[in-house]
């Protein structure tokens, strides 16, 4: 049994593992449909329990598909109508019951706390469908769509990400250290990620470098990512910050400084931050993105269950 807390937490051999198995799957299921099982049910009779503490679309779904796709079935709690949200029940009891019923629990949080005390308690593996500094599942599918689109390893790759520092940069930073690939991040002064991810960027000799600057964080881009400036629940001064953000908007200009086929990914839901022009572009690949999230979730679950062939 593994947990899918922390890109940081997990070998990169194993990360690779895991989109080499998606790739096989997701080739293997041209011709199925949604709901269709893959050959040999590998995850027959498994439970997978999701529950939201914020809002989710794709995350949501592609979980749902997910675990279908392999056989199993998952049932999404309503953190409102546990006895847990009213206090009246512990992490440590939840947690008991969540695994003599389910076989693995995804949990989208805003109380980091809360993921390591579920896995302490936890004798089913669990998954971080996002939290306040990660969103784990959503990097390692977008290497999975970075590498199929380019069709060629993202070491060998420009990445660039111009936006906020926040939960999936910080995972993107993550997977540039696990499999070494160079990132430019583009953020205002005041935005630049906090003082752990620095020293983790640090102390690991990595390939990340942070500009103030949007066009030097373009250059020779082959892919260049964005998300929200502002996140779910993130308490600023909503219209300060967006004004902080009015130089670092994707759009034509700022693409022309990056190589001439690089492609836009944004994980979604997007604000203002990319213009409708690049955004309904065919540089943009925001769709296969999210799509990606159901065929690399499928071997996140068999990875997290001992079953990744
Ligand atoms: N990208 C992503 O995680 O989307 P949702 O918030 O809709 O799940
Ligand atoms: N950074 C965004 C990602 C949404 C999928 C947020 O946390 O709201």
């Amino acid at each position: 049994m593994k947990h899918f807390i922390n890109l940081q937490d997990i070998p990169a051999k194993d990360l690779r593992k895991i989109l080499i198995d998606a790739k096989k799957r997701k080739t293997l299921r041209k011709r199925l449909n949604n709901l269709d099982v893959d050959p040999g049910s590998p995850l027959k009779g498994n439970l997978l329990i999701q529950m939201f503490e914020k809002s989710s679309l794709r995350t949501r779904l592609s979980f749902y598909l997910a675990i279908k796709q392999l056989g199993g079935s998952t049932l999404t709690l309503r953190p409102d109508e546990l006895h847990l949200a009213k206090g009246g029940e512990s992490i440590a009891d939840t947690a008991k019951i969540l695994s003599n019923f389910g076989n693995a629990f995804m949990l989208r949080t805003d109380n980091e706390t809360k993921l390591n005390e579920f896995k302490k308690y936890l004798s089913i593996p669990i998954i971080n469908g996002l939290s306040p500094s990660s969103h784990p599942t959503q990097i390692l599918s977008d290497i999975f769509t970075v590498e199929e689109i380019k069709k060629r390893k993202i070491s060998k790759l420009n990445i660039s990400w111009i936006g906020d520092s926040n939960n999936v940069l910080n995972s993107l930073i993550a997977a540039s250290i696990k499999f070494s690939f160079k990132l430019k991040i583009g953020c205002p002064k005041n935005y630049q990620p906090n003082k752990n991810i620095m020293k983790y960027i640090k102390r690991n000799m990595s390939k990340v470098h942070i500009y103030n600057d949007p066009k030097k964080a373009a250059k020779d881009a082959d892919v260049i990512f964005s998300d929200k400036v502002i996140s779910m629940n993130d308490k600023v001064n909503k219209k300060k910050k967006l004004k902080h953000f009015k130089k670092f908007k994707i759009d034509k200009k700022l693409l022309s400084f990056a190589k001439k086929d690089c492609v836009f990914l944004h994980c979604l839901p997007r604000g203002k931050e990319v213009d409708e022009e690049i955004f309904s572009s065919r540089k943009s690949k925001v769709w296969q993105q999210a799509q990606n999230r159901i065929h690399v979730q499928k071997s996140i679950l068999l990875y997290c269950l001992n079953k990744l062939r």
